[in-house]
């Protein structure tokens, strides 16, 4: 099968498309014919592997020294299950579904940049919501897990003011719509050109970051969310640390490890298929333009999220 390999760590310039075996398989498992998959921020991570040392030796004990332990990089898949372990008992061939390859700290694969890809049938997959294409589902599992996790930290009241800060990346546009949906009056810190899309959305105000004097505009939040994490900043954000309520909570998405439990996965499947939450897709590139979708992730400003279709 052809499948985009990274033999070590680096450049979007060691991404290259090989000709690879066929995965098969296990009792346990079922192996998906790939119709789309993302590339996340997280892909470019570990491809670069440029994080400060005590960072960079705790992602390579997990995803290998020297080059990625499976070379080929990707977690979020979306397909069609072509066959099945003997075992396997919830999916059936020719189901249409989409799936992340991790489930907990210590259960996660790669391998979605391919044709195929073989994953146990009791990890985060499910059937695709029928409303959605694959390009569509590939945008849902990255940011929706992310953005499910920092909301779980939150308690959310109606009409509780919010503040998420990356509001246009493809964590912070599901951050948005779940606290939106939990009730919350979201403010959204992006630049201008992305306030279209976090209104349409629902976003209920706008900062743009780059702006003099940003943190004028800053009220008080009982949370504020940092879908970026600590690699972006501002004075707006610094600021936005001091703009809590008493009892406020500052969550950022590089605060311990995020969990991306099964309840949270079927949980965007069920507001998805209710159109509660909309994948939000900047692009779509084919998988052999693998070089070009990584250059563009890596610069740090895209819209939702970027698929690659297969
Ligand atoms: N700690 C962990 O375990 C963990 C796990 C997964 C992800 N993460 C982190 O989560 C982040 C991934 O987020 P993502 O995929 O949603 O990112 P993304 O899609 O690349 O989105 C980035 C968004 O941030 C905005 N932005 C860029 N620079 C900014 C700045 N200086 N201040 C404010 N906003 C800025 C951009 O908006 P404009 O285009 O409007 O500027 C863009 O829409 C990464 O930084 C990653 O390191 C951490």
């Amino acid at each position: 099968m052809k499948a985009i390999e990274c033999l070590k760590y680096g450049g979007e310039e060691n991404l290259v498309l090989s000709n690879v075996k066929k995965p098969t398989p296990k009792d346990d498992e079922v192996l998906i014919k790939i119709c789309a998959t993302s590339v996340t921020t997280s892909d470019v991570l570990i491809r670069r592997m440029k994080e400060p040392l005590i960072p960079r030796f705790i992602l390579q004990l997990i995803f290998g020294f020297g080059g990625p332990r499976n070379p080929i990089l990707g977690m979020v898949t979306a397909g069609i299950v072509e066959s099945i372990g003997k075992d396997v008992s919830m999916f059936e061939i020719e189901d249409e579904v989409f799936a992340y390859g991790s489930i907990s700290t210590t259960k996660h694969r790669f391998g979605s940049y391919a044709e195929y890809i073989c994953l146990p049938e009791d990890w985060n997959i499910a059937l695709k919501p029928a409303n959605l294409s694959f390009e569509e589902a590939a945008a849902i599992p990255y940011g929706g897990l992310l953005a499910s996790h920092l909301l779980k930290k939150t308690r959310i009241n109606k009409g509780d003011k919010v503040l998420i800060y990356g509001a246009s990346g493809s964590i912070g546009t599901m951050a948005i719509q779940l606290a939106k949906h939990m009730g919350a009056n979201v403010t959204s810190v992006c630049s201008s050109r992305n306030f279209e899309l976090v209104t349409s959305l629902g976003s209920n105000k706008m900062i743009d970051y780059t702006l003099e004097n940003a943190e004028k505009q800053l009220e008080t939040y009982k949370y504020v969310i940092d879908a970026v994490g600590n690699s972006k900043t501002s004075k707006l954000k610094k600021n936005s640390k001091k703009a809590l309520t008493p009892n406020g909570k500052y969550i950022s998405i590089d605060d311990g490890i995020p969990l991306t439990p099964k309840e949270a996965f079927f949980n965007l499947k069920s507001l998805a298929e209710q159109g509660k939450i909309t994948p939000v897709v900047d692009s779509i590139y084919p998988l052999d333009k693998m070089v070009e979708a990584h250059k563009y992730v890596e610069m740090g400003h895209k819209k939702g999220n970027v698929v690659i279709t297969i």
